[in-house]
C-alpha cells in the first residue's frame, strides 16, 4: 500500500438538520467516528453551527460552514461573514459548491472574492470544482477545470494555496448516486494537480489536498481514497446517516500513512 498522508473527510450536510437535530447527528457522528487518524469535518447549516460547535467540543471533528460572505460586515442581508464564523469555532468553509452555482448564481469572481475573504479571517476555504455531464460528454472536463481554478486561485500565493483544499465534484455525480469511477476521478485530480503545478510550483501542488465529492458512499470510499491523486472526500448524502460517515472516515484512517489496521 503506498503512502499517501494526510486524508480530509468533510461531511457537507446541505440544507439539512436544524439545531437539535443537528446535536443528536453530532452526538452519533462523535461516537461512530470515535479516534480518527484522518482530519475529520462536518458542516451544518449556518443555524446549527453554534448548537455543533458545542458538541464538537471535546472531539477531534473540526467544524465547516457551507459558505461565507466576500465581506467583513455591513449592509449585507443574509450574509455571515468569515469572522462570525470563526467566532462559532467554525475551521472550514466550503466555497463555489456547484448548487450554489447553479441556483444562486455565484460565479469565479464572487466565489475568488469570498476565498480571499475566508482566508483573511483564518479560515481553510474548500474550493468546489467540477463539470456538468453536458461538459463532460463534450470533452470540456479539462477546460472547465481550470477555468474554474484559474478563477478562484489566479492572483493568490503558495503561502495561501497551502490553506485551501479543492474538492473536484463532477456535478453529475453529486446526489445522484451516479459515483465517478476511479479512473475519471483520479484522471480529473490528478489534472487539478497539474494546474495547480503550472500555477504555483511543485511543492505547492504536491502538498494541495484534492478531495472527490459526489456520491462518496461507505461501500466506494475506499477505492476512491485509495486514488494516488485523492486526498479525501466531500460527502453530501452519506454525511447524514452516523454510520455510513464513519466507515468513510474509516477507509481514510486505514490508508492514513499506509497502514492497514
Ligand atoms: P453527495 O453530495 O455525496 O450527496 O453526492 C456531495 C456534495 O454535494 O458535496
Amino acid at each position: 500500500m503506498k503512502t499517501k498522508p494526510g486524508y480530509l473527510i468533510v461531511g457537507n450536510w446541505k440544507m439539512n438538520k436544524g439545531p437539535a437535530e443537528a446535536k443528536a447527528l453530532t452526538a452519533d457522528i462523535v461516537r461512530a467516528v470515535g479516534d480518527t487518524r484522518c482530519t475529520v469535518a462536518i458542516c451544518p447549516s449556518f443555524i446549527s453551527l453554534a448548537a455543533v460547535s458545542g458538541q464538537l467540543k471535546d472531539s477531534p471533528i473540526l467544524l465547516g460552514a457551507q459558505n461565507c460572505a466576500e465581506k467583513e460586515s455591513g449592509a449585507y442581508t443574509g450574509e455571515v461573514s468569515p469572522a462570525m464564523l470563526k467566532e462559532v469555532g467554525v475551521s472550514y468553509v466550503i466555497l463555489g459548491h456547484s448548487e450554489r452555482r447553479q441556483h444562486y448564481g455565484e460565479g469565479d469572481s464572487l466565489i475568488a472574492a469570498r476565498l480571499r475573504g475566508a482566508l483573511g479571517a483564518g479560515l481553510l476555504p474548500i474550493l468546489c470544482i467540477g463539470e456538468s455531464e453536458q461538459q463532460r460528454e463534450k470533452n470540456l472536463t479539462e477546460q472547465l477545470l481550470s477555468a474554474q481554478l484559474e478563477g478562484a486561485l489566479s492572483g493568490l500565493t503558495a503561502a495561501d494555496i497551502k490553506n485551501i483544499a479543492i474538492a473536484y465534484e463532477p456535478v453529475w455525480a453529486i446526489g445522484t448516486g451516479k459515483t465517478a469511477t476511479t479512473e475519471q476521478a483520479e484522471q480529473a485530480c490528478a489534472y487539478i494537480r497539474e494546474q495547480l503545478r503550472l500555477m504555483f510550483d511543485d511543492i505547492t501542488a504536491d502538498g494541495t489536498k484534492i478531495l472527490y465529492g459526489g456520491s462518496m458512499n461507505a461501500e466506494n470510499a475506499s477505492a476512491l481514497l485509495s486514488c494516488q491523486s485523492i486526498n479525501g472526500g466531500l460527502i453530501g448524502g452519506a454525511s447524514l446517516k452516523s454510520y455510513d460517515f464513519a466507515e468513510i472516515a474509516a477507509a481514510a484512517s486505514r490508508l492514513e500513512n499506509g497502514h492497514a489496521y
